[in-house]
């Protein structure tokens, strides 16, 4: 087939021709950065969504329902390694040894790691996505915040549930908090790691993993709680996908554990720099920073991210938020359509006060609609209006556009393409507002909120008024930016809901097609015989019956299915393997030298006779001074000194140490540790008073 496309624009309305009413205000409902990005994502989902070819496959269309698949394999993972897990520093890791050292163990770690990573993406492209199509304004702000909130909680579990395994990455992330806790006080960091060296000596770590354990799961519970909300402004919300991405993702899953093992790092230990560890820079991206003397920015910018994205919903577009729906009660007929069909619940029926012989009449909750345009389409009775739109705007709309064209050119034939506005904003771009002589026929594209906002009744109006042809251009189904309208425009056309087409209009020349925004010109390209014959609602050839459900779209084929999988396996192994990305933090070729002392009152006795001597706590290695603190001996001596921590960078080699206390007069030396010892590359060296003092320690 030959297009001539590009060919001549046959006019734009003039200033002398106002069309009768204004679409423009519903079709720019979102900002040109949602539609920027949109323009962005489509170089990957337009082919992606070309090559799949069966819209019910496509993973990205169910970012939502995949995440809660996930969420659900990670909780079912998850129980079975609660039976397992011990509590305590080194009985944890024990406990997670044995599950590694199982077939079955080990396999549903590696699920239970896996899903989880890829739970915390499938929420970042699921978001990702709803933003570009607008959706996380006006009455979807629940859902937004409760979404920003949920993917928090999805990694700080993540994060939690590296901690517990207290190997060598949990070890880091001991550091890292202690970092932090020192950045933002160094009392409280001295504090909480006096603490950790306290129960690391007396060996009761029951308490602590016991709490980390708590938190792991509780912030677990809250992330349930909050999709409990996600989807409670929902009408039918989908929540499990269809049974074969079941199959799908825990097959892959499977695979994933089995050829990519989570494995076992060493153990944490107090005495060794952790070495190179396998880096989830998914869940762990920010741990660089925050060990390399960053932990306030790091914090800090994830912070600022998280409140930025939880309050996108209150950030006002230039443009005026749409109104909400209006009912006309005198018109009501009482049907319920339009409540049955409101995607946002925003539509109940409430009964009837006034004479109406009708029972009951449709309510709109104002704070619930988000102004789709849904119901508009579901009311035969012209009793809703949207803004300016009410029943009659687009048949108006219509005869306006095919006058127009009549003006110049009396015979040629016209095709009215009704699109939405994902569609008006991308591929359709250089078509909305211009006829486009496209093969012979003049071609006019009238872009509304949705397709799900048209009747059948307008498609059918519109062959009536003089086109030829007419055809509407949708968001590909299962991926209608507002939720239903497509598949309830499909099923309108099908017969299959009401309001339907005429059964003396199954035949006629209306089509309906729903591609990727980038696809537009494509699909307004093709001929509407050509698509459609005798079954005006399949892109494909003629169904032997009349089609029910969205399988007659496309019928699926293996292939359907093998790209699909393909593409879900590039991205949950490519997940798994990122996981295991190998990473070393900070120089092991050094030492660490840790001071500790847990009890300064006791362990550095001084008398209230000696309060006003200035003391200094120094160590010494091999004759030179490498870490001092100044003493308060009032405070000393009144018993008021907490607990002290430090860590300094030393050089590795044969050391003689000296950790002491000394005075400034010189009158006062109290020997607390004195020690020749070889320091290790890697090596985290204690330096601590001597559990028995030598009597001779107290020097003056
Ligand atoms: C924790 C992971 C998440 C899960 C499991 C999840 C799941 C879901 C599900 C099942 C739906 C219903 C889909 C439908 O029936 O149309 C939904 C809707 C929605 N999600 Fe999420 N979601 C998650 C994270 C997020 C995030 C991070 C955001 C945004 C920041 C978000 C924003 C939304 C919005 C705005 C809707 C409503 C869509 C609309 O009203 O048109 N979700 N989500
Ligand atoms: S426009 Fe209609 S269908 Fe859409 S949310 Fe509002 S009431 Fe519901
Ligand atoms: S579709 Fe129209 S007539 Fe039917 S209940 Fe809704 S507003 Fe009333």
């Amino acid at each position: 087939m030959t297009s001539s496309l590009s060919s001549s624009s046959v006019e734009k309305p003039t200033e002398d021709s106002h069309p009768p009413v204004d679409l423009e205000a519903f079709r720019h409902q979102r900002s040109g950065l949602e539609r920027g990005l949109e323009r962005l994502a489509l170089m990957v989902e337009g082919p992606l969504e070309r090559w799949i070819a069966a819209p019910q496959l496509n993973p990205l269309y169910y970012s939502g329902t995949l995440s809660i698949l996930l969420l659900a394999i990670v909780a079912v993972t998850g129980v079975y390694l609660f039976f397992f897990f011990g509590y305590g520093i080194s009985e944890s890791y024990r406990s997670v040894a044995i599950v590694e050292s199982l077939l079955t163990g080990r396999t549903i770690r590696a699920i239970h790691r896996y899903a989880s990573g890829a739970l915390l993406l499938t929420s970042l492209i699921h978001a990702f996505r709803l933003f570009y199509m607008g959706r996380s304004r006006g009455p979807r702000w629940l859902a937004w915040v409760s979404g920003v909130g949920g993917t928090l909680l999805v990694f700080l579990a993540g994060v939690t549930g590296y901690w517990l395994v207290m190997d060598q990455r949990a070890q880091l992330l001991t550091q890292a908090a202690l970092a932090t806790l020192s950045a933002l006080s160094a009392r409280w960091g001295e504090a909480a790691a006096a603490y950790l060296v306290s129960i690391e000596l007396s060996g009761e770590s029951v308490g602590i993993m016991f709490a980390l354990f708590a938190a792991h799961f509780v912030l677990f519970l809250i992330l349930v709680a909050f999709l409990w909300i996600h989807v409670l402004r929902l009408q039918r919300p989908k929540i499990l996908p269809a049974v074969y991405w079941l199959a799908a993702v825990a097959a892959l899953m499977i695979l994933a554990a089995v050829f990519v093992p989570a494995g076992l790092l060493p153990p944490a230990d107090p005495q060794v720099q952790p070495g190179q560890i396998d880096f989830d820079p998914l869940f762990l991206f920010w741990l660089p920073a925050a060990l390399s003397g960053q932990p306030l920015w790091v914090w800090g910018v994830l912070i600022v991210l998280t409140a930025g994205a939880a309050v996108i919903p209150w950030i006002k577009p230039r443009r005026a938020v749409e109104p909400p729906v209006i009912v006309t009660p005198a018109n009501c007929t009482g049907c319920t359509l339009c409540a049955v069909d409101c995607p946002y619940k925003a539509i109940n029926m409430v009964p009837r006060t006034d004479e109406h012989r009708h029972k009951f009449v449709a309510e709109v909750t104002p704070e619930l609609c988000v102004s789709c345009g849904l119901c508009l389409a579901s009311c035969e009775y012209e009793a809703l209006t949207l803004g300016t739109q009410t029943a009659e705007t687009l048949p108006q709309l219509v005869a306006f556009r095919i006058q127009q064209i009549r003006k110049t050119a009396p015979e040629q034939p016209i095709k009215i393409v009704f699109t939405c506005e994902r569609h008006a904003a991308q591929g359709a771009r250089g078509f909305i507002d211009q006829t486009r002589d496209v093969d012979g026929k003049l071609i006019s594209v009238i872009a509304v909120p949705c397709v799900g906002s048209l009747q059948p009744n307008d498609l059918m109006r519109t062959l009536e008024l003089g086109a030829v042809e007419t055809k509407l251009i949708g968001c590909p189904l299962e991926d209608c930016a507002q939720r239903e309208g497509n598949l309830w425009a499909h099923n309108r056309l099908t017969r299959e809901r009401l309001p339907r087409l005429r059964r003396e209009y199954a035949g006629a020349a209306i089509a309906a097609s729903f591609p990727a925004p980038d696809d537009f010109a494509n699909c307004v390209r093709r001929p509407t015989a050509e698509i459609a014959g005798a079954a005006p609602w399949t892109n494909g050839p003629e169904p032997e019956k009349l089609p029910r459900g969205l399988a007659v779209i496309k019928r699926l084929t293996p292939r359907h299915y093998a790209a699909a999988f393909v593409f879900l396996t590039v991205i949950l192994i490519g997940q798994a393997l990122v996981t295991r990305a190998p990473y070393t933090f900070g120089s092991r070729q050094g030492t660490i030298a840790q001071i500790v002392l847990l009890d300064p009152t006791r362990q550095i006795p001084v008398a209230a006779s000696e309060g006003d001597t200035p003391l200094t706590l120094v160590l010494i290695l091999n004759g030179k001074l490498v870490w001092m603190r100044a003493l308060a001996p009032q405070e000393l001596a009144a018993g008021q000194v907490a607990p002290i921590y430090a860590e300094v960078p030393v050089d590795a080699g044969s050391a003689r140490a000296w950790l002491g206390v000394v005075s400034g007069h010189g009158d006062f030396t109290l020997v607390l540790s004195e020690q020749t010892l070889t320091l290790e590359p890697g090596q985290i060296a204690r330096f601590a008073p001597v559990e028995e003092l030598p009597a001779d320690r107290h020097v003056r």
